[in-house]
């Protein structure tokens, strides 16, 4: 059976989605109700978070774009922004970092540049533990 380039590009497509698939898969959206400020989640209800490279990506009540918690492999928690300091675009998580789609901006899970043009860290809120619950405060 011939294979024209059409075929070989639909091809390559669907390998290429799939091999992506499984690294995608590993990160969860969830909303979250936000209160006086802040969020609080339960890190029994988020074993994701047991992980030393888990991560959750949180959309609290009224915003338009995520935050992203993330434990470090150090020990704790960061919760850092979506919003690339750059020019404002959304940064996704994944490797060892997140990364900015529109100009290639890096930062590391805590949100430090690793290479420009942005020049500021993404913006971080506080995270507390308190027994089993971690509370961000966001601040709005
Ligand atoms: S908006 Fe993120 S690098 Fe430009």
């Amino acid at each position: 059976m011939p294979c024209d380039r059409r075929d070989f590009v639909r091809t390559g497509a669907a390998v290429l989605t799939v091999a992506l698939v499984p690294g995608c898969a590993s990160l969860v959206t969830r909303r979250v109700p936000l209160e006086n400020g802040m969020v609080r989640l339960s890190l029994r209800q988020h074993p994701e978070l047991a992980d030393p490279r888990g991560s959750l990506r949180l959309m609290p009540d009224g915003w338009e774009d995520p935050l992203y918690l993330v434990a470090l492999e150090g020990g704790g928690f960061a919760a850092v922004s979506s919003i690339c300091t750059h020019r404002g675009c959304t940064v996704d998580l994944g490797g060892p970092g997140f990364a900015c789609p529109c100009h290639g901006s890096q930062y590391n899970r805590e949100g430090q540049v690793m290479r420009g043009p942005a020049s500021r860290a993404l913006t971080r809120y506080p995270v507390r533990a308190n027994g089993d619950e971690l509370v961000i405060e966001v601040g709005r």
